[in-house]
C-alpha cells in the first residue's frame, strides 16, 4: 500500500498520531480487547468524532441493545440521539440475523449493511462485536461445527466489506484468560489493521493501554500506550 491512499482520522487523538495520520480510508479494522477493555466507548468514539470530519456512519449492535449503546455514550457525555436525529448516524441491532447459529449469511448481512450504510451516506461502520458469541449449550461436535461456519462468516464479511466506500470498525472480543489476539482465530489475518486494548495490573491496581499490533502499509508505532476514559473526552491516551 502506498502513501497516496487518503487516511482516516480516528477521533482519538493519540491514535491518529500512532498511525501517523488516522487509518489507510476504505479498509476494515478489528479493535480487539477482552470484556470492559473499552471497544465500545473507542468506536462509539470514531462515530462521533467522524461527525467533526463531515462524516456520517453506520453503527450496528449485535447481542446488545442500542438502547444500551446510547446509555453509554451518554456516560461519556456524547449525544449520540442528535446524530440521530440529523440523519448523520444509524444504529442498529442485527441479532436476529443470528438466530441460527449453523445458518449465518454473510451475503444476507452485507446486503442488510449495505442498504444501511447509502441510508445515511455512510462514510464509517462500526460493528460491534464482528461476530456474535455462538450459542452456548451446544453439543462439542455442534460448537465446533458452528465456530467453522462464524469463521467462514468473518472471512467472507471481511471481504465483501472491502469492496464498499467505507472504513470498518469491528470489534472482538479476546477471551478472557488466552494470549490469543481474537475469538475464533481469523480476524487478526483478514482485518487491514489490529488495535489491540487490554488492562495491565500495575502496583496492585489495573491500567488500561493499548497498542497497534498490525496496520498494513503503515509506519506505526509499536509503543504499548496508557491511557485514560475520560468524561467529555473519551479515550485520552497521553504521548
Ligand atoms: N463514563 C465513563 N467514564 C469513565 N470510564 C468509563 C465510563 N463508561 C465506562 N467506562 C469504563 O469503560 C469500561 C467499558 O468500556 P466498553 O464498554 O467500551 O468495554 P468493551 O470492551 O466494549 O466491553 P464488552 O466486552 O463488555 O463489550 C467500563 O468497564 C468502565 O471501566
Ligand atoms: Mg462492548
Amino acid at each position: 500500500m502506498s502513501e497516496r491512499i487518503p487516511r482516516i482520522k480516528t477521533g482519538i487523538e493519540g491514535l491518529d498520531i500512532l498511525t501517523g495520520g488516522g487509518f489507510p480510508a476504505g479498509r476494515t479494522y478489528l479493535v480487539a480487547g477482552g470484556a470492559g477493555t473499552g471497544k465500545t466507548i473507542m468506536s462509539l468514539q470514531y462515530v462521533y468524532g467522524g461527525v467533526r470530519y463531515g462524516d456520517s456512519s453506520v453503527y450496528v449492535t449485535i447481542d446488545e441493545s442500542p438502547d444500551h449503546i446510547l446509555e453509554d455514550a451518554h456516560s461519556i457525555g456524547w449525544d449520540l440521539e442528535k446524530l440521530i436525529d440529523e440523519n448523520k448516524l444509524l444504529m442498529v441491532e442485527i441479532t436476529p440475523l443470528f438466530s441460527d447459529a449453523m445458518k449465518i449469511d454473510a451475503d444476507k448481512i452485507l446486503d442488510e449493511l449495505k442498504g444501511l450504510i447509502s441510508q445515511v451516506n455512510a462514510r464509517r461502520l462500526v460493528i460491534d462485536p464482528i461476530a456474535p458469541l455462538i450459542l452456548r449449550g451446544m453439543e462439542m461436535m455442534d460448537l465446533m461445527a458452528a465456530q467453522m461456519v462464524v469463521r467462514n462468516y468473518i472471512r467472507r464479511l471481511i471481504m465483501g466489506l472491502d469492496g464498499f466506500n467505507v472504513t470498518t470498525l469491528a470489534t472482538s472480543e479476546i477471551p478472557t484468560g488466552t494470549n490469543k489476539l481474537s475469538r475464533y482465530g481469523v480476524e487478526e489475518f483478514l482485518a487491514s489493521g489490529v488495535v489491540v486494548l487490554g488492562l495491565r495490573r500495575m502496583n496492585g491496581n489495573f491500567v488500561r493501554e493499548l497498542y497497534i499490533r498490525k496496520m498494513r502499509g503503515v509506519n506505526h508505532s509499536l509503543n504499548i500506550c496508557n491511557f485514560v476514559i475520560q468524561y467529555g473526552k473519551g479515550i485520552v491516551i497521553p504521548i
